[in-house]
């Protein structure tokens, strides 16, 4: 593993959340290469009234890349990322670390296949960042990942170390992974609703939200996570307390009438319930129907 600042850094998907890494990374003379769908010659990132330009043309082909990198950012959509496994292919040597830009706590499992494991990092994205209809990025508030205690993850810290983008390691990071998706599985509500945070101060929604929590909760505690009881209390409150606009990424998607990331943020409970003999009777009502809002037929 490459432990040089002067890294060749490569970010696949440069999109809401790639942008603002890649932002980071230009912004102290780290220019990674740009890999995407949509050609693009420069990004932009708007942030506080304030924007950036990342300069470089966005790659759309992996014929285009003719060298390996020594850390990929892959920061494409869940359901994304079968159609860029060919970026992982061009891009990964035996060296390489990629760090795993995405919600859910599967990340290591999605590309298994095409890095070894030891050199992949899954990461706690902690930022909302949104693109707009004009192809820039606009971040709100600061950015920060958390990434487990780990050789590679020591790689990615360096990449960004004295960059605007903190990263803590944690030795806890699967709780906190857990405690995000927790919190994720329970916004799935917001897609199937078309409502935003404000609709959690229903006394029926809340309920229906806390119980979901404790279902998730209980699967979690199966699989060996410590989260305490309180914990879909905390995260219900947080909530309700968000200012009543507040979205989330599933909700935009489902707007948009892209696929959503059901799988990844809700279908993982029921299948891990599954496993464990947990029963999860609002996972069996929830996913079908974020599945078919996601996927149709119809
Ligand atoms: N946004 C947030 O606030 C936030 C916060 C925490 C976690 N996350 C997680 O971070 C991950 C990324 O989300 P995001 O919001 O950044 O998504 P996004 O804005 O949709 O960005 C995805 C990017 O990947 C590109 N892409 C799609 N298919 C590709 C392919 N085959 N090859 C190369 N690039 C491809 C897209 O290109 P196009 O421009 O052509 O669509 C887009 O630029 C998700 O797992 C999300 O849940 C997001």
């Amino acid at each position: 593993m490459n432990t040089e600042i002067n890294m060749a850094v490569a970010v696949v998907g440069p999109g809401a959340i790639g942008t603002t890494i890649a932002a980071m990374l230009h912004e102290v003379g780290r220019t990674p290469l740009l890999c995407g769908r949509t050609p693009r010659d420069h990004l932009t990132l708007q942030e506080d009234g304030r924007s950036m330009t990342v300069p470089g043309l966005v790659r759309t082909s992996p014929k285009q890349i003719t060298r390996t990198a020594d850390l990929v950012f892959l920061a494409v959509k869940a359901t994304q990322i079968e159609a860029a496994a060919g970026w992982l292919t061009a891009l990964v040597g035996q060296q390489t670390v990629v760090c795993v830009l995405q919600n859910g706590i599967e990340q290591v499992d999605k590309v298994r296949s095409q890095a070894s494991p030891g050199h992949i990092v899954p990461a706690v994205v902690w930022f909302p960042a949104q693109a707009q209809s004009d192809g820039s990025v606009r971040l709100r508030g600061e950015a920060r990942l958390t990434l487990p205690d780990t050789a590679a993850a020591r790689v990615v810290a360096q990449a960004l170390q004295g960059t605007r983008c903190a990263v803590d390691l944690a030795e806890n990071f699967s709780t906190l992974a857990w405690r995000k998706l927790l919190q994720n599985a329970v916004a799935g509500l917001m897609a199937l609703t078309h409502r935003r945070s404000g609709m959690f101060v229903r006394a029926d929604i809340a309920g229906l939200a806390l119980a979901y929590l404790r279902e998730c909760l209980a699967v979690a505690n199966a699989e060996g996570i410590e989260l305490g009881v309180e914990v879909p209390q905390e995260i219900l409150g947080k909530f309700q307390s968000a200012p009543a606009d507040m979205g989330t990424s599933i909700l935009t998607d489902r707007e948009a009438g892209r696929p959503l990331e059901w799988d990844i943020r809700n279908g993982i409970i029921a299948r891990l319930g599954r496993v464990h003999g947990v029963p999860t009777p609002i996972s069996d009502i929830l996913v079908p129907l974020l599945a078919a809002a996601s996927d149709g037929p119809g």
